[in-house]
């Protein structure tokens, strides 16, 4: 079975083909709109969902003439239905519906964030049910154990900024461009531990919720304080900043998975490509004897390939599948 996958819930569209047989990803194509939004500092939501009506056909094309098939080779097509951007995802979810009526296919609507926790199961070394996932992102920060396709019991989640929303905010805090994530992580290779001393929040809170905004406010009083930070100073608060995230990230990722008497940890969503994060969790990793489990770099932020993932493996289970037609997007849910 051929399952197509696309993906428009922000500033990416992706589409990308897997075949179920061979359970194998034929093609995937991306387009990300991060340079188009970053002179405003953020995700324009009408300028993403015009920019994704441009791209979504071409990329389609990518896919099809990479894998070589044909359209009328596809089995159903499924696509993000939220949450995100009602305007974008009203793109996606239009497309996807009208190609799979014109085609008599039915359609497979996802919930983002699934194609995230399951996206690890694409790289070549995967992980297999049960395990415990830390699903870190631009719009959400949670521990789950997942039992199956579709058996997820959320463990503990933010109760306030997604851990990726605190490295954004507070790496424009230090002059960074949008998103800035990565490149404070960078930044914060030049900085000295301990020189910027900052709070871990919720560390002995005894459950898994996080909390990161008074951890961003605690950066901004710093930045105030110094007046104009010189570049080591920078650096300084980037290290502090990333040392008191991750050290909150590992301490309760770990405890959920020694609590659960699993053996496996999934790491998904964008802030699981930092670097430093995986070294420590790494590390942690061996001395408990369990296994870390990461998505391919290109499959850590978001991307088509892990709704078609998502898709073949809900169209192998029998769930979720509806004939095309009338549809809603569910930018909450
Ligand atoms: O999963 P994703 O692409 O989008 C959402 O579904 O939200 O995650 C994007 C987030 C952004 O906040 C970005 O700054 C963050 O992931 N991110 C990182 C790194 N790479 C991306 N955060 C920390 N370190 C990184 N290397
Ligand atoms: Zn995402």
């Amino acid at each position: 079975m051929l399952i197509l996958g696309i993906e428009s819930s922000c500033d990416e569209t992706g589409v990308a083909l897997y075949d179920t047989d061979h359970a194998r990803l034929l093609a995937h194509a991306l387009h990300s709109q991060i340079l188009m939004h970053q002179d405003y500092g953020g995700v324009v939501p009408e300028l993403a969902s015009r920019d994704h009506i441009r791209r979504t056909i071409p990329l389609l094309h990518k896919v099809m003439s990479d894998s070589g098939h044909s359209l009328d080779q596809l089995d159903a097509i499924a696509y993000t239905q939220g949450p995100g951007l009602a305007g974008a995802l009203l793109v996606g979810a239009a497309f996807a519906e009208g190609l799979a009526a014109s085609l008599e296919i039915p359609v497979i609507p996802i919930h983002h964030l699934e194609g995230h926790l399951l996206s690890p199961l694409l790289s070549r070394r995967p992980p297999s049910f049960p395990f415990v996932a830390l699903l870190v992102s631009g719009g959400h920060s949670q521990l789950m154990r997942v039992s199956d396709v579709g058996q997820y019991e959320l463990l503990g989640e933010t109760l306030d900024d997604a851990a990726g929303e605190a490295f954004d905010k507070t790496a424009k805090l230090l002059g960074l461009p949008y998103p800035g994530g990565a490149a404070l992580s960078e930044l914060a290779q030049h900085g000295q531990p301990d020189a910027i001393k900052l709070p871990r929040p919720m560390l002995h809170s005894g459950d898994f919720d996080f909390s990161f905004s008074g951890l961003k406010t605690a950066v901004l009083t710093k930045v105030r304080e110094i007046g104009t930070p010189s570049e080591q100073q920078r650096a300084d608060i980037a290290r502090g900043f990333q040392d008191a995230i991750i050290e909150v990230l590992v301490k309760k990722a770990m405890r959920a998975v020694k609590e659960s008497g699993l053996k496996q940890l999934v790491v998904a969503g964008g802030v699981g490509a930092n670097r430093e994060l995986r070294r420590q969790l790494d590390a942690r990793a061996v001395r408990a004897k369990i296994d870390v489990f990461y998505p391919e770099l290109e499959f850590c932020t978001d991307n088509g390939a892990m709704i078609a993932l998502a898709g073949a493996l809900r169209f192998q289970a029998g769930v979720s599948i509806k004939p095309a037609g009338a549809f809603a997007v569910r930018p909450r849910w």
